[in-house]
């Protein structure tokens, strides 16, 4: 080990019983490059984001070279104006969290690379954060009061999962995908419907003026596990308006959005109380970019409220994807001793859910 990678353990080490904490964090997943400063897991000094979703849409969804490119431009600035707004000196720094994955391998690079020379000059640990752990804890911030245990039904873009948090950095999966996530579900019907990227807000804005006049079906092989399939309800919606093309009928548009979200909500809710019925567990959290979809935070509200259960979501902004969650994940992750990364960091296209 060298001598710099010696120092930082022995920092690493220090930071664990330290009183407070001050995290500068870097998300570069996907298509927003964001940089945050957290204090003790929990206290936003600064949060920026810089959303490509204008540039995307050109292309009717994420372009990875291109989100690279975009991440380059955006990361400098952004560091300065996370310093401005925190209004603190680089050398109060304590540790650099960064997203190392799940992602696209050349946006996670270009966080990584950054997080990395701040690490070597201002000579402070390298914490590599799971951008899944990052959704989790974008909770804390929204949520004094939570503590683990909890379930938490973790719905983004690239994941769909069912996760006992028993303890900060300690979590066992429940139940899974096996093969879409809800979010892709989301952005590919959009698409179907000409509706632009990112699909998920579209289609959540315009089911509110539609009813739930058509039977989308989800998989019956699953019914009786904790496991989720999406693609089944994607194809039956494009066969569904390719019929209707063909016979020359009308489509409601309103009403294909609003039928298929309600199927997709009803499925995730029934799985995940069905989850949480089967612990101990009292508080159940939502995390991930479709956390923020309003007919799933209302239904899952009215469910809790009738089951006895509390239940959580991250306000709106740390919801989608920031560095805010990364900066808190980092927290937890340097007072249980977990994460101290190298230099030689590398970006992890997948992730499993536990690691
Ligand atoms: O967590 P996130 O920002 O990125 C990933 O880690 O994947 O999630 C992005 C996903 C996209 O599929 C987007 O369409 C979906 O979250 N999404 C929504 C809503 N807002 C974002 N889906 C449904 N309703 C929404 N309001
Ligand atoms: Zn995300």
């Amino acid at each position: 080990m060298s001598k710099f990678q010696d120092l930082m353990k022995e920092k690493f080490e220090k930071l664990k019983s330290q009183k407070d904490v001050t995290v500068l964090s870097i998300e570069s997943s996907c298509d927003e490059t964001a940089v945050a400063i957290v204090k003790n897991g929990r206290e936003v000094l600064a949060n920026v984001v810089s959303s490509q979703i204008e540039i995307h849409r050109l292309f009717g969804g994420v372009v990875p070279e291109v989100a690279s490119r975009n991440h380059i431009l955006a990361i400098s600035n952004l560091y300065e104006e996370a310093l401005n707004q925190a209004n603190i000196r680089p050398e109060e720094i304590d540790a650099i969290a960064v997203t190392y994955g799940a992602g696209l391998i050349g946006a996670l690079l270009v966080g990584i690379n950054f997080a990395k020379g701040l690490s070597y000059s201002l000579k402070v640990p390298l914490v590599a954060v799971s951008h899944i752990h990052g959704h989790i804890a974008a909770n804390y911030i929204s949520h004094s009061e939570l503590v683990p245990p909890f379930v938490c039904l973790m719905v983004s873009g690239g994941h769909t999962a069912i996760l006992e948090i028993k303890d900060y950095c300690d979590i066992k999966l429940i139940g899974s995908t096996v093969d879409d996530a809800a979010g892709e579900a989301f952005d590919k019907v959009a698409r179907s419907l000409g509706l632009p990227y990112p699909g998920g807000p579209e289609i959540d804005k315009l089911a509110k003026t539609g009813e739930n006049t058509i039977k989308f079906t989800l998989s019956n092989s699953l019914k009786d596990t904790e496991n989720f399939s999406f693609s089944g309800i994607k194809t039956a919606v494009i066969n569904y308006l390719h019929t209707k093309e063909q016979k020359g009928e009308n489509i409601n548009k309103a009403d294909v959005a609003r039928s298929f979200e309600e199927c997709v909500t009803d499925e995730l809710v029934k799985k995940t109380f069905r989850a949480i019925e089967k612990t101990e567990y009292k508080s159940l959290v939502i995390a991930g970019g479709v956390g923020a979809n309003s007919m799933l935070q209302a239904k899952f509200k009215t469910y809790g409220e009738k089951c006895g259960y509390d239940v959580f979501y991250p306000v709106l902004k740390y919801c989608t994807d920031n560095a805010a969650m990364i900066g808190s994940a980092g927290y937890y992750y340097i007072k249980n001793g977990k994460g101290l990364a190298e230099l030689s960091l590398s970006a992890r296209p997948s992730v499993s859910v536990t690691e």
